[in-house]
Parts: C-alpha cells; sequence; structure tokens
C-alpha cells in the first residue's frame, strides 16, 4: 500500500472514530456508533499492517501477536460476566500503559534511525513523556482492577504526608527528565529512565490506592482518560498520526466523562485526586463516620408488592448494581411490558453512578429491549417522585440514600441521589440489609412509607410477575 492511500485510510478512520463517539452519546443511536468504531478498527489495523512502514519480515510477528491477542480477548468477551465488566475495563486500560511503556524503552534502545539536535531532544521527550503515562496507567489501573473486583479493599490508603511524598516524587522525575534528555549515551540515558518509571509506578499505585470506594466511578473513567493520552504518546513516539488522534479522542472524552461523574457525586475532581472519600464496599459503615439510621423495617412480599403495583397508576424504577448482579433485567422488562398494557405510566431512573461503570444499567436494559424513551436520567424525572405511586428500587442502594442530602456527616453528603421516599410507597429489594459500595447506611429502609422485598432480585422479580399476571 502506497503512502498516499495509507493517509487517506487513516482520514477516513479518524471520521469514522468521530462518528463512533457521536453515536455513542445517545442509546438508540449506540448501535450504529459501534459498527463506525469496528469498521474504523479494521481499516486502521489494516492500514498500518500493510502500509509503508512494515516490512515482509515483520508479517510473521504481527500475525503471531493478532492471532494471540484475538483469541485473548475473544475468550475474555465469552466467558466474562456482565458485572466484571468494570473490572475488564480496568485491566484494559493497564495494556494501553503498558503497552505505552514498552513502545518507548523499544523506540529509545532503537538505532535504525539516528536522530540529532533538536529533533532528537524532542524524540526524547515524547520517549520520557510516553513511559511517564503510561507507567501511571498501568499501575493505576491493576489497582483499580484489584479494587473493582474487590481484590483489594475499597478503604482509602492514605499514609501520612502522602502530598508531600508526591511532590517529591514529581520534583525527582522532572530532575532525572533533565538528565534523560542531557545524557550522551543510551546506557547513560537509562538509568534516569528505569528511575523515572519506578517512580511512576509507584505514583499510579499510590494515587488509585488513596482513593476511597465511593470515588471509583471517577477513577475508572480518570483512568480511561489516561489511557487515551498514553496512546497519543505511543502514537508521538512512533510519529504515527492515527494514534495521536485517536488517543486525544479517548483521553478528551474521558477527561469530559470524568468531569460528568465528578458533577453526579458532587465532587470535584482535585478533591477525588487527593483521595480519602468514601470507605470499603459492601459493610457497614464505621462506627462514627455518619448517624446510624433509627428504628423497624417493613418488610413486604412478592405478592403484596404485586398488589401495590396493579393500583398504581405511575411507576418509577430505579435499578443498581444488584440488577446486574441478578441478571433480573429481562424480567423487569416483562413487568414494564405487563405494566404498560395495563395503562400504567412506568419509568426508570438512572442515576450516573448506578452499578460499577458509565451506562452500566442503560445497557443492561437495553439489552433487555426496555424501550429507550421512558428510561430517563436522574435529573429529569427526580422531581416526579410526588406524584408517583410505586418507587421500585431493584438492588439500588447508596443512589437512593436520603443521608446523602441530610446527614453532613455522611461520607457521600452532597452527592445527589433519586428521592424515591418522596413517591407514596417505596419498595427495596435486595438480599439483606448490607450497605452498598460507599459502605454507608441507608435511612430510607427505615422511612415510613418504604416496604423491604427482601430476596435475589431476579428470583423476587419472577414471583411478582407471576402474581401480577394471576
Ligand atoms: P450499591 O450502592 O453498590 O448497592 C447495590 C445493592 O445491590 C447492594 O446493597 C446489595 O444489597 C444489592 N444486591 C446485590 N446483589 C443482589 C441481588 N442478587 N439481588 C438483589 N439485590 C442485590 O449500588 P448502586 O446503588 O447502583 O450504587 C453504585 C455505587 O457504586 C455507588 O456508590 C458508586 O459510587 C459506586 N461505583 C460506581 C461506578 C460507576 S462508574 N457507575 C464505578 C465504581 C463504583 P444486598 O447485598 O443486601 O443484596
Amino acid at each position: 500500500m502506497s503512502g498516499n492511500l495509507a493517509t487517506v485510510s487513516y482520514i477516513g478512520a479518524t471520521i469514522l472514530f468521530i462518528l463512533s463517539l457521536g453515536g455513542l452519546s445517545n442509546p438508540e443511536s449506540s448501535r450504529r456508533g459501534n459498527l463506525f468504531g469496528m469498521i474504523g478498527m479494521a481499516i486502521a489495523v489494516l492500514a498500518t499492517v500493510f502500509g509503508p512502514r512494515v516490512t515482509a519480515a515483520g508479517y510473521p510477528w504481527i500475525i503471531g501477536a493478532m492471532v494471540v491477542g484475538g483469541a485473548v480477548g475473544l475468550y475474555a468477551a465469552k466467558v466474562v460476566k456482565m458485572t466484571q465488566m468494570p473490572e475488564l475495563v480496568a485491566l484494559m486500560h493497564s495494556l494501553v500503559g503498558l503497552a505505552a511503556c514498552l513502545v518507548g524503552y523499544a523506540s529509545y534502545i532503537d538505532t535504525s534511525n539516528p536522530l540529532v539536535g533538536a529533533e532528537k531532544s524532542i524524540h526524547e521527550m515524547e520517549i520520557y513523556i510516553g513511559i511517564l503515562i503510561g507507567a501511571v496507567t498501568f499501575s493505576g489501573s491493576l489497582i483499580a482492577f484489584g479494587k473493582l473486583s474487590g481484590k483489594i479493599g475499597g478503604s482509602p490508603m492514605l499514609l501520612p504526608g502522602r502530598h508531600w511524598m508526591n511532590l517529591a516524587g514529581l520534583l525527582v522525575v522532572i530532575w532525572f527528565g533533565r538528565e534523560f534528555i542531557n545524557a550522551h549515551s543510551i546506557a547513560d540515558g537509562m538509568t534516569p529512565l528505569v528511575v523515572m518509571t519506578v517512580i511512576a509506578l509507584l505514583f499510579g499505585i499510590h494515587m488509585v490506592m488513596a482513593i476511597g470506594g465511593a470515588d471509583m466511578p471517577v477513577v475508572v473513567s480518570m483512568l480511561n482518560s489516561y489511557s487515551g493520552w498514553a496512546a497519543a504518546a505511543t502514537g508521538f513516539m512512533l510519529s504515527n498520526d492515527l494514534l495521536i488522534v485517536v488517543g486525544a479522542l479517548v483521553g478528551s472524552s474521558g477527561a469530559i466523562l470524568s468531569y460528568i461523574m465528578c458533577r453526579a457525586m458532587n465532587r470535584n475532581f482535585i478533591s477525588v485526586i487527593a483521595g480519602g472519600f468514601g470507605t470499603g464496599g459492601g459493610t457497614p459503615a464505621a462506627k462514627g463516620d455518619a448517624a446510624a439510621p433509627a428504628g423497624e423495617v417493613a418488610p413486604i412480599s412478592a405478592a403484596e408488592t404485586a398488589e401495590l403495583l396493579k393500583e398504581a397508576k405511575s411507576v418509577i424504577i430505579v435499578p443498581g448494581y444488584g440488577m446486574a448482579v441478578a441478571q433480573a433485567q429481562h424480567t423487569v422488562y416483562e413487568i414494564t411490558k405487563h405494566l404498560r398494557e395495563k395503562g400504567v405510566n412506568i419509568r426508570f431512573g438512572i442515576h450516573p453512578v448506578a452499578g460499577r461503570m458509565p451506562g452500566h444499567m442503560n445497557v443492561l436494559l437495553a439489552e433487555a429491549k426496555v424501550p429507550y424513551d421512558i428510561v430517563m436520567e436522574m435529573d429529569e424525572l427526580n422531581d416526579d417522585f410526588p406524584d408517583t405511586d410505586v418507587a421500585m428500587v431493584i438492588g439500588a442502594n447508596d443512589i437512593v440514600n436520603p443521608a446523602a442530602q441530610d446527614d453532613p456527616t455522611s461520607p457521600i453528603a452532597g452527592m445527589p441521589v433519586l428521592e424515591v421516599w418522596k413517591a407514596k410507597t417505596s419498595i427495596v429489594m435486595k438480599r439483606s440489609m448490607a450497605s452498598g459500595y460507599a459502605g454507608v447506611d441507608n435511612p430510607l429502609f427505615y422511612k415510613e412509607n418504604n416496604r423491604m422485598l427482601f430476596g435475589d432480585a431476579k428470583k423476587m422479580l419472577d414471583e411478582v410477575l407471576v402474581a401480577l399476571k394471576s
């Protein structure tokens, strides 16, 4: 393939990637967006492999790598459960970081195209910054993987003087950067490069370890952004324009997503990075974190839930992580269909951080064929709860916690939540009284108009559906 054809293919792939991002911004156009992305990536890979910079001697290596990588990818896509998706995404981000580091080292020791003067310095700067971003992304994403999969506890690890440690690390990295650029030989430059890589790896670990469970949504999107910048840095090192553009697209869209996540949690980005927000997931909050709710909970049966739904004119369903665990979305759809046929106004309220990854609930509901026009963002229907007969909370916890509004000492104070308690009756479906990901108690469970439907969400909803149809 000639150089010109490769450039035209790259421009075509870039346009397809932009169209893909545009498509992914709306559930209705997201399939098309995915298709554009896939075609764009196929064109990008083919144009690179058959482009002017790859010689025939490289083909066996490329084909071998693609077969191994493709097989691992196919296997992962087949066996990974929907609830493990966030961990998989974190793991993939770590691979982008690792690739940037490896390309950086390879590019440094490659002497086939010697550069001199300013060009050499610029190339070395690209290598240094590329490896820096790559190493932070690699180790940070591995820790995020550990936290999201529960292999590492969610509590923030707050070392004494941690901000000073980070600052000292930054100064050392800058100093060694100077040493690296001034090095007279590859052997001389290797020491500063390795020292910087180790510091960057430690910084990535330290940064994500210091972030508390409740801030993980921001971490996921932040690492997504970093992986984009790592790819862009790799593009600079390899002088590959497409990689620069695509990396910048991923980096900037990840940054915008981080901003949206911060806003959804009423947090600012700097305090997220500074860390320490929220405790470990899945266990009741430590005493003294917030006022423990008091009172008794009122259980309800599946049959009674069905009775309430039969009498209701308007229903709002709030899905959360538990719906993903139980894989209850298909039964949720059946119930929705049944109630809609009976003329009930039924809608879904989606919190921006519901589940464990951005858009988690939208993906599940789309998979179950729930119509997009009844799936609303939190802001679109939060004012409608007072006019709602039944608010059904399916496996959600933190995102419906009134303590976020009422208790300034709560670890999630200030986070906007879905105000389900303002409905005539709220029903919370979960297996026990355990807390959600942020590890805080939920006073909603004790409210007078709240009922608890204990059990696995799928099993309970199946029973509700049978009772509704009888
Ligand atoms: P959570 O607060 O984590 O609550 C989920 C609830 O589902 C749990 O309390 C659990 O209670 C219940 N559950 C689990 N398995 C169940 C099953 N099989 N059947 C019925 N219920 C089940 O979820 P949420 O309300 O969706 O809030 C999301 C949380 O995750 C937030 O704190 C958010 O910050 C965090 N987070 C979000 C993201 C993104 S990007 N969305 C990323 C990382 C972290 P039982 O154990 O009693 O059943």
